[in-house]
């Protein structure tokens, strides 16, 4: 466990607040923390905390269920996690403890979890609503589902089952979209070490750099800060950068290519989510520059969408016009502007929507549509702007220098009461600065 701060426990306490106020007297939100996952036989993947447990609670302990029932008169927030074991802690180092968590963690009370089979049934006991995301951890749905039936085998007893069965996410993920300023700095920090990560990348390439040499630079800064990939890095270098999510980051770049990077760094649970297309050798080439200022002006016009009262959608449908009126004027497309947008037709090198939710998750929680309409952006959503366009390799419709030139250009917009602020502004974006990046500028 990290140590945390007055301020942070106190923050952790008003969203438990925030959230029982949502779901209102009788009902009970339960939350178990992720599970710990085999990687290999009898070793685990590094361990990564529910995101709505981590918002929650700040532990970052496998084993731990928060429970929050508004209105309970003996404490509404309490948490079931591991008991203390000095034999254990010798081989795993420290845990947390339900005598610590309380005060650790700011909650009404806590318990050894081996003891929530005979403490749940009660807690469930009287409550009408439960909220919980059923089916994220079947293992996990069936205890709910044991509990649920031991207080339905005493109804006759005067006992009173739940009656209404909730996704947590409801009210949840409508709280997590929108961040706090504590949230947002957390988020400047995953955006300012993933800028120097990129950087690094880019003094790093030079022609015959393998993908995984590029893809260490990034992870060697991240890990400088204290931070971690938020996802697979992505690094790929030719037609590799055609991929949408390629993870093998193993080939050998040739003079010439261009290299797709998607990399962005976690600090204290929050994602930050770049991607920058950039010459291996330094120098864009004519075709490749062509393209990468087209994807650079689509970004544009989905950014100049980025405030409070447009449509999320509205950024989308900018950026695909943007790339659809480039794609006619450079040759790729044929027709009119009218009749590409109509037919799509710039699916062949746009497979994707333009940008995602941002947060603790890289695809953050949220709705993009609320009544089949597209939301409006309001201040504190955070989320990407990441056009881009791929050219097949064998795409025999297109002049051969297009061919296999794939590119993405990606940032992290926070949505202002009078604009937006790009958190990953700083890095350089345009081929000339990127360029001059690489040239030791
Ligand atoms: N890095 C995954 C994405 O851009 O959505
Ligand atoms: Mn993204
Ligand atoms: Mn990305």
């Amino acid at each position: 466990m990290r140590p945390m701060t007055a301020h942070w426990r106190k923050a952790l306490a008003r969203r438990r607040r925030q959230l029982m106020q949502a779901a209102g007297d009788g009902a009970i939100l339960i939350l178990p923390a992720a599970p710990e996952r085999v990687r290999s036989r009898d070793t685990h993947y590094p361990y990564r905390q529910d995101s709505d447990f981590w918002y929650l609670t700040g532990c970052d302990e496998p084993d731990a269920v928060l429970v929050l029932v508004p209105g309970r008169a003996h404490g509404e927030a309490i948490l079931f996690c591991r008991e203390r074991d000095p034999a254990r802690e010798a081989w795993d180092g420290p845990m947390l403890g339900p005598e610590d968590a309380m005060e650790a963690l700011g909650l009404d009370d806590a318990y050894p979890v081996s003891d929530i089979d005979d403490i749940l049934p009660g807690l469930l006991e009287g409550r009408r609503r439960v909220h919980y995301h059923l089916g994220r951890d079947a293992d996990f749905d069936l205890k709910l589902i044991g509990w649920i039936n031991r207080v339905r085998a005493q109804v006759r007893q005067g006992a009173q089952p739940p009656q209404e069965f909730l996704e947590l996410g409801h009210l949840l993920d409508e709280m997590r979209l929108f961040k706090s300023a504590d949230e947002i700095k957390l988020m400047q920090r995953a955006a300012d070490i993933s800028v120097e990560a990129h950087r690094a990348a880019m003094r790093a390439a030079r022609a015959g750099v393998h993908e995984y040499e590029l893809q260490a630079e990034l992870e060697r800064v991240f890990r400088l800060h204290d931070a971690q990939p938020a996802y697979a890095s992505i690094v790929g270098a030719g037609a590799n950068a055609c991929v949408l999510h390629y993870r093998a980051n193993a080939a050998k770049s040739r003079a010439g290519e261009l290299v797709l990077v998607d990399a962005g760094a976690e600090y204290r649970g929050y994602a930050a989510d770049i991607t920058r297309t950039f010459p291996v050798d330094g120098r864009f080439g004519k075709a490749q520059r062509a393209l990468h200022d087209l994807v650079c002006a689509a970004q544009a016009a989905a950014l100049a969408q980025a405030r409070p009262g447009v449509p999320y959608e509205a950024g989308h449908r900018a950026a695909v016009e943007t790339l659809t009126d480039g794609l006619l004027s450079l040759g790729l497309l044929k027709g009119t502007l009218k009749t590409a947008l109509a037919d799509g037709a710039y699916k062949r090198y746009y497979r994707h929507k333009t940008g995602h939710w941002l947060g603790l998750d890289v695809h953050d929680v949220g709705e993009y549509r609320i009544d089949g309409a597209s939301r409006l952006l309001e201040p504190g959503m955070v989320f990407t702007i990441e056009p881009g366009l791929y050219v097949p390799a064998d795409d025999a419709t297109v002049e051969a220098k297009w061919r296999g030139i794939g590119i993405r250009i990606e940032d992290d917009v926070l949505v202002t009461d009078d604009g937006h602020r790009v958190l990953t502004g700083a890095l350089e974006r345009s081929a000339d600065d990127v360029e001059r990046l690489m040239a030791g500028g």
